[in-house]
């Protein structure tokens, strides 16, 4: 994925800011849909295979409505699932431009196998309704011996191409969705884990316990979906098939029950999963506030179970796409603590090569000695600690990684919980260069 850079712009702290907002709202659109996509696709299959095994019309039926309810139509898989997965890898390779964080390598492989995914899925929906108008066919008066093994010819072979066109997206989906939530693992816990292998990354029970989290909340999202679209249309129709009707309702409120029990606990999971540093109190917040979100949901399923009533679908499917989108900033403010460090360099860059286009930086030159007087020595002494702790202490890890003591010195962040955090002292570019060069000299110098 290396031409990518040829993408990156220097980008200043506010574009920094504004990038992960929109990841987020990027995010906001394709999680919830790939989702559903998928749970939806998975019960369909399922049920279909059902349908064959029992000779049960109701099963044919069902997997047919769930894979066309929760598909919505091709656009929604080009408007939902594409665009936002490119968005994403573009932002993603401008935040992470010259980090060595490797997620970009996920997120290509991501939007090959979605891609071929959809594809499979789109014409596995859309050959389900060239069974059904078989399936009517031969249901008809159709006298003509030679006209109904014809049908039924086709009818079979549409058939198993519906299968196959089935089996191979869900199975490109759920391939394609791994490597998309280990592309969005990676940079919550950057600043902890570096991924040692392609395969380790996969197999780390760190993305593991969110893909699974992801997978029954697909599951869930499903349901609340399904039984909200069909409640909605069923309301407009005139003529109600009452014994199919309750016959959705049961099967899929159950599939609803059992998936939405397991997501607490790979929420938990994954929550810990995040180093020390990132679990700021905001990341703590909007994950309370998904799980209450989700409790609020099992409340809607509990009503259901009583009685089967549209406003409570629609109820249950809004907090669920709610939950699952406090998950997502809980998990984004993670990341944007963890690479908060390599964010500084980045925007001190820019800072860099906006002072160079308007030609400042060389000409005036700046006294370290005098701004480190004025702005740090309050705080700050060489041998001892003030404020701050004694430079002789902090200083060697420092040595030899000058751009990591000026992103510090630019965006200070929380170091050592021995010490409050270090305020902002608000220096230009060209000022933190020098007073991280004049500490680490005298830092040599004191240390000869
Ligand atoms: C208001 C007090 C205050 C001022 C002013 C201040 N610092 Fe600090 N500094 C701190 C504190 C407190 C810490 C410890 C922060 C932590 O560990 O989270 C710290 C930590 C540091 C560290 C160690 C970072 C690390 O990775 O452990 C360096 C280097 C540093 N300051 C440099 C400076 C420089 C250079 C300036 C002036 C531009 C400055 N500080 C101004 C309070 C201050």
């Amino acid at each position: 994925m290396e031409f990518l850079n040829n993408f990156v712009l220097p980008q200043s702290a506010e574009h920094i800011e504004l990038l992960h907002y929109m990841l987020l709202i990027v995010l906001f659109l394709f999680i919830p849909f790939i989702s559903i996509v998928f749970g939806g696709i998975f019960l369909s299959i399922i049920y279909k295979n059902k349908a064959h095994k029992s000779n049960d019309n109701n099963y044919l039926r069902l997997s047919k409505d769930i894979a066309e309810i929760t598909t919505i139509n091709k656009s929604a898989g080009f408007i939902f699932g594409i665009i936002p997965l490119l968005t994403a890898i573009l932002i993603y390779s401008q935040l992470l431009h010259n980090s060595g964080i490797t997620n970009l390598n996920y997120l290509g492989l991501a939007l090959v196998f979605i891609v071929i995914a959809l594809v499979f899925i789109y014409s596995y929906r859309y050959s389900l309704s060239f069974n059904r108008i078989f399936g009517s066919l031969s249901d008809k008066s159709i006298t003509d011996p030679l006209v109904i093994e014809d049908v039924n010819k086709l009818s079979d072979e549409s058939n198993r191409i519906s299968q196959k066109a089935g089996n191979f997206g869900l199975l490109f989906l759920f391939i394609g969705i791994w490597f998309f939530i280990t592309a969005l693992t990676i940079p919550s816990i950057y600043s902890s884990w570096n991924v040692e292998s392609f395969i380790g990354g996969l197999f780390s029970w760190k993305v593991l316990s969110r893909f699974i989290y992801y997978i029954f909340f697909a599951l869930t999202l499903s349901g609340g979906m399904i039984l909200f679209i069909y409640l909605e249309d069923e309301k407009k129709k005139r003529i109600k098939d009452e014994e199919y009707s309750h016959f959705l309702k049961q099967k899929v409120l159950r599939v609803t029950f059992f998936s939405a029990i397991f997501i607490p606990l790979f929420a938990l999971i994954s929550l810990f999963g995040l180093p020390q540093s990132a679990l700021t109190g905001t990341v703590f917040t909007y994950a309370i506030i998904s799980l209450a979100l989700l409790f609020m949901g099992y409340h809607f399923i509990y009503l259901l179970t009583k009685e089967i009533k549209g406003t409570t679908a629609a109820l249950l499917f809004f907090t669920l796409v709610f939950s699952v989108a406090a998950f997502i900033i809980s998990d984004q403010k993670a990341m944007a603590t963890s690479t908060q460090v390599h964010s500084a360099m980045l925007s001190a860059e820019f800072d860099k090569y906006l002072a160079e286009l308007k030609g400042e930086g060389k000409t005036i030159s700046i006294n370290a000695e005098e701004i480190y007087q004025v702005k740090c020595a309050s705080c700050h002494k060489w041998d001892q600690k003030l404020v701050g702790p004694a430079h002789m202490d902090v200083l060697p890890k420092y040595v030899g990684k000058e751009s990591q003591l000026i992103a510090f010195i630019r965006n200070p962040v929380k170091v050592d919980p021995a010490y409050p955090p270090m305020p902002n002292p608000a220096l230009k570019p060209n000022e933190a260069d020098a007073v991280a060069k004049y500490l680490l000299e005298t830092y040599n110098e004191k240390n000869k």
